[in-house]
């Protein structure tokens, strides 16, 4: 097997801009596709700000920093990650887009090319399913943010082979990440565990009578959490999180998987977190 060179990143949203960030920092050329080149244009942007961050901070040389910045294509094609020997799907948690997207990029890298998805929820095993290759298809799961959250989940479907998950794995160790292998079950490993402790989380908001900010302070102080969960559900982003625990709940049919109400309602009413500027707490930026 050749060695990986080039990464395509599908979707640049918050995790796929952390992750083609990371790419271009270990040394990859990165082709990053978004549907519409304002939304590339965006991602560059703030991954050229993080980038600027860290040379302000003594982190990252300046030439490091421009040679990561020239690694980076944009592209709005599909056909344009033809060249790219890993490929990491980032793009919206919904099995049918990311079946269509699997199907179509299987008709267009090279047969050895190795997909994998970021997906936190959806069975990499069905995506796997919908191209010609399931043996080349590996879940990379990132934990948001991305460039900062030291793990990688290293996830083997049904039929993936050994080779694809150990370049998948040698990926993650170039990035500077901590990847840990894990089978393709319903939350991998950090999921089935957080989902159903942050829905815990929720719930006491309301039998506690409990503000946000004295439950985030309660989880800080009391159990060395490093952010409190209100303030991680709003970075994840609350739609994300209702997804993950109803695709977990379907699959286990555990009742402490099932979204509490009150995010239901968050999520319904336009309360995403930071990315919408109001969930739990309002955000300015
Ligand atoms: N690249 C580079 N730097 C970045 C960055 C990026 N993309 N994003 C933020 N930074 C920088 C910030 O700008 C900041 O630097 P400056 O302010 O100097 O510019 C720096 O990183 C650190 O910021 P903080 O002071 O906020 O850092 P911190 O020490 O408080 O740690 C944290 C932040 C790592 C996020 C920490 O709070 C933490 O570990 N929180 C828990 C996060 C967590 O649990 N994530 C998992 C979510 S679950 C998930 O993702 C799974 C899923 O499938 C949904």
């Amino acid at each position: 097997m050749a060695e990986i060179r080039t990464i395509g990143v599908v979707g640049l949203g918050a995790m796929g801009g952390g992750i083609a960030q990371l790419a271009l920092e270990a040394g990859y050329d990165v082709v990053g596709r978004e549907v519409t080149a304002e939304l590339g244009e965006r991602a560059a942007g703030r991954i050229a700000h993080f980038l600027a961050r860290k040379v302000e901070k003594g982190q990252l040389e300046p030439d490091a920093r421009d040679a990561a910045v020239g690694r980076l294509s944009l592209t709005t094609e599909l056909e344009d990650l033809a060249g790219a020997d890993l490929v990491i799907e980032a793009i919206m948690e919904e099995l049918a887009a990311k079946l269509e997207l699997f199907a179509a990029l299987d008709g267009i890298v090279r047969p050895e090319t190795i997909l994998a998805t970021n997906t936190s929820a959806l069975s990499v095993t069905e995506i796997a399913a919908a191209t010609t290759r399931p043996e080349r298809v590996v879940g990379m799961h990132f934990f948001n943010p991305a460039p900062l959250m030291p793990l990688v989940e290293i996830v083997r479907a049904e039929l993936s082979d050994d080779q694809a998950v150990e370049a998948a794995f040698a990926v993650g160790e170039r990035m500077g990440k901590h990847p840990v292998r894990c089978h393709d079950t319903p939350g991998f490993v950090v999921n089935r565990v957080l989902i159903p402790l942050l829905n815990d989380c929720i719930k006491v908001l309301d039998e506690a009578r409990v503000s946000p900010e004295d439950l985030d302070a309660a989880m800080k102080h009391g159990a060395g959490w490093p952010m409190g969960p209100c303030t991680l559900v709003d970075l994840v982003g609350i739609d994300v999180h209702v997804h993950a625990a109803e695709a977990l709940y379907e699959k286990l049919r555990e009742p402490r998987m099932a979204p509490p109400p009150r995010l239901v309602a968050m999520r319904n009413a336009g309360l995403l977190g930071r990315k919408s500027g109001r969930g739990f707490y309002r955000y300015d930026d």
